[in-house]
């Protein structure tokens, strides 16, 4: 029997949709298909067209928002999975039955992390290689509960709100209330919207005075102007800057990216790690050092004595910048003027942070706050004084320079690899010793 690929297509996704008598529209479709009605699909008003149709569209809108609201949450393996890494879980409603159909998308997007996407109808599975697996439906309780990134999916969303595009119902539209309940920041809308009308006022008067300054006197030299807007960002908050941050396009890594990856720890941390720029991890999860070298520094931390909550970790890109490779996303070194574009959001955290030392981890770190090419392994392990950080000058701590744990990594087996990774610890505890002088 031989039918049109339009209809294999349509069929895959009526066979989800969960009216009842979908088996009954396809094969009768199907029997006028096989039969003399070839073309019959062409029939738009055909009623049985008509709702097979309608059907395909219900779930393709089903499947859409599924991509778009599944949240993760970590969840720690349990002993018997015998793996450190967490598993990343979901819970949503579907209003149809969609696990299945939707299951391809997440497994290309999240591929090498370990998965469950649980719903009341179907449970799909994925354990980071091979097929994806199912199971039948659960309860909401077995559902993950609140984790730490919780509030980073609220920033996240509060940053790219834009007041001046609110549309109500189609916001409302993109993400039914239905939804709300299993979403973090749902409970951020009533108060943006309520928040609108003033941010809007304010983005108004805004506008009104760069339009008297047009033909007031001449604006400011371009070296000024770009002062002002590093002052500017330095004295918001660190958290307003991780606002800001998330909408950065000052170059073009933001657009494969999935997000901008914003420093974490206490704002008064007395040490500053910097790093590269995210991984594939550090991407999905939005936070520095999550994956596989941010567990190796974790363990040299430990050893040196540092506790990791008390320091504050940044990159000095904050965008992951890579290249495909089938399903897999290679890191590539970013280049001098990504490095540049990103270095007033650097700026401004140690504006913010006023560390008393600042640790480079690799020589793009080190590049971006001294200027000029470093080479790790003749420069590591010494303190040295920072040239020039902000325009402000206020900012003037101590940098110590040492590997990248990436780097480390890659050394793997090599007999360099004990020494270097000792020498990493020995300038972590030296790292430890200027920290704790801040704190006497
Ligand atoms: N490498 C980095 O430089 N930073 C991260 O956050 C992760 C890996």
């Amino acid at each position: 029997m031989r039918v049109p690929r339009d209809f294999l297509e349509k069929a895959k996704a009526v066979a989800c949709h969960r009216n009842s008598d979908r088996w009954d529209l396809l094969y009768r479709i199907l029997w006028r298909l096989a039969g003399d009605e070839k073309h019959l699909l062409e029939l738009h008003g055909d009623p049985q067209v008509l709702k097979l149709n309608d059907y395909a569209r219900t779930v393709a809108r089903e499947v859409h928002k599924m991509k778009a609201l599944v949240r993760f949450r970590a969840v720690k393996a349990g002993v018997a999975e015998g793996a450190d890494d967490p598993r990343y879980v979901a819970w949503f409603e579907p209003d149809h039955d969609i696990v299945g159909y939707a299951s391809g998308f997440f497994r290309r997007r999240f591929a090498g992390m370990r998965w469950s996407i649980l719903t009341p109808r179907a449970c799909a599975h994925y354990e980071g290689e091979g097929e994806v697996w199912f199971t039948g439906g659960v309860g909401r309780e077995a559902g993950p509960e609140a984790d730490e990134f919780e509030e980073a999916w609220r920033l996240y969303y509060g940053s790219i709100f834009n007041p001046a595009r609110l549309k109500v119902r189609a916001m409302l539209a993109e993400m039914p209330r239905r939804y709300w309940k299993n979403l973090p920041e749902a409970r951020l809308i009533p108060s943006l919207v309520e928040d609108a009308n003033r941010r809007l006022a304010g983005m108004r008067a805004l506008t009104k005075s760069s339009d008297e300054m047009q033909c007031g006197p001449r604006p400011a030299a371009p070296e000024t102007s770009a002062s002002a807007r590093l002052t500017a960002l330095q004295q918001g908050s660190l958290e307003h800057l991780a606002l800001q941050a998330a909408g950065c396009r000052r170059c073009p890594l933001w657009e494969p990216a999935t997000q901008t990856v914003w420093g974490e720890g206490p704002p008064d941390a007395p040490i500053m790690l910097i790093g590269e720029q995210p991984g594939d991890q550090e991407d999905l999860l939005g936070r520095p050092f999550a994956g596989p070298a941010g567990r190796l520094l974790d363990r040299a931390l430990a050893q040196a004595g540092l506790d990791r909550r008390r320091l504050y970790l940044t990159n000095a890109v904050k965008h992951f910048k890579f290249k495909s490779r089938g399903k897999r996303r290679l890191h590539e070194k970013p280049l001098d003027i990504e490095v540049l574009a990103c270095l007033p959001w650097l700026q401004a955290e140690m504006a913010r942070v006023k560390p008393l030392l600042v640790v480079c981890l690799g020589a793009t770190a080190a590049r971006a706050l001294l200027g000029r090419a470093v080479k790790i392994t003749e420069e590591r392990g010494r303190l040295l004084n920072l040239p020039v950080v902000d325009d402000a000058g206020s900012v003037r701590p101590t940098l110590l320079l040492t590997f990248h744990p990436s780097y480390l990594l890659r050394l793997q087996e090599a007999p360099a690899a004990a020494d270097a990774y000792e020498k990493f610890v020995a300038d972590l505890q030296l790292a430890k010793q200027v920290g704790a002088e801040g704190d006497e």
